[in-house]
């Protein structure tokens, strides 16, 4: 079967293109026993569902889960050398989801700066770029292929755009974006490709360059998502992280653990809910939940504390 362009990954089902519209917010279930922290989720679980998730106790060796760390730029830059740019789908649902991408300028006329943290091959800036022009986008990925890419996109041009290289965790954003700068940064389907240990530098970077009163909308895999559910034994790195077969891996949040992870890099948040729909596969008559968290944090103003 045909890989779709999707949210999902190699290692995932593979399903054809989600339908966009999203389904209904999810109720709070307990979750399973045996976690340490309280958390809720968006889906309640089978019985053979909760076996299958709670029965996995073996963890990929600590050397392989150091390997694949010092791997993760690599094993990115060979995911978009085999699917170049045609394996995710462009992201149109972004200003309907996150309506600050349209409405949070000061005044009319006044050009939104924004930053697309993790962007690969760009299916999310460019969509808005042609949508609206009177926008300024950075973008930046750790994998150089992404970010070539990007510039090579036909909508990319220096005026409007400025794509560089940047692993999140790592390299000072500062270097290419100024301190304090950007109105808006969107961090879509990325932060589960982070190390849950190195998430927190990850926001720190970001939070450097963000203005204050600016805005991070983050979209990304929830808790008991159908992908999470799909891993083989042998693919658990530690508690909700997977790896792929292809060496990128991938953390199911739940929203207090995201909540809390914002929070500690400095952040306020604004919007913190799981969103529930379901990819149908018409030819193979599947129809399988899927589980996203869409949050909104900002950036508090010096006034804000007082
Ligand atoms: C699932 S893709 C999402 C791309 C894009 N945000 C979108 O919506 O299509 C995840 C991206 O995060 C990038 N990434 C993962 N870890 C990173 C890090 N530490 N620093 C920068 N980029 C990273 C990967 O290279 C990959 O392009």
């Amino acid at each position: 079967m045909a890989l779709s362009k999707n949210e999902s990954f190699p290692g995932d089902m593979k399903v054809t293109a989600p339908q966009e519209e999203m389904g209904s917010k999810g109720e709070m279930a307990p979750c399973v026993a045996g976690q340490n922290v309280s958390m809720t989720t968006a889906r309640v679980l089978t019985r053979e569902e909760l076996d299958k998730i709670s029965g996995e106790r073996t963890l990929v060796s600590g050397f392989k889960q150091m390997k694949l760390e010092t791997d993760a730029k690599k094993n990115w830059d060979l995911f978009y050398k085999r699917n170049t740019t045609n394996f995710f789908k462009d992201r149109h649902w972004t200003t309907r989801e996150f309506e600050e991408l349209k409405a949070c300028r000061e005044f009319e006329s006044q050009r939104l700066v924004l930053l697309e943290a993790g962007c690969g091959v760009g299916n999310c800036i460019f969509p808005l770029l042609e949508d609206d022009l009177n926008i300024f986008v950075y973008a930046c990925d750790f994998s150089p292929r992404a970010v070539e890419f990007v510039k090579q996109n036909p909508l990319y041009c220096p005026e409007r755009c400025c794509a560089f290289q940047c692993d999140l965790t790592k390299d000072d954003l500062r270097t290419n974006v100024p301190e304090d700068s950007v109105d808006v940064v969107t961090l879509i389907f990325v932060l589960s490709a982070v190390h849950p240990d190195k998430m927190k530098l990850a926001l720190q970077n970001i939070f450097r360059v963000l203005k204050p009163g600016g805005i991070v909308l983050f979209r990304d895999y929830g808790l008991y998502d159908h992908a999470m559910l799909r891993f083989k034994a042998g693919s658990k790195l530690g508690e909700n992280f997977y790896v792929r077969q292809d060496g990128t891996r991938s953390y199911f949040f739940c929203k207090e653990f995201l909540a809390e992870l914002f929070a500690d890099a400095g952040f306020s948040s604004v919007a913190n809910d799981y969103v529930l729909r379901e990819t149908v596969n018409k030819k193979e008559g599947l129809c399988v939940p899927r589980v996203f968290l869409q949050s909104k944090f900002t950036k508090p103003r010096q006034s804000d504390g007082s």
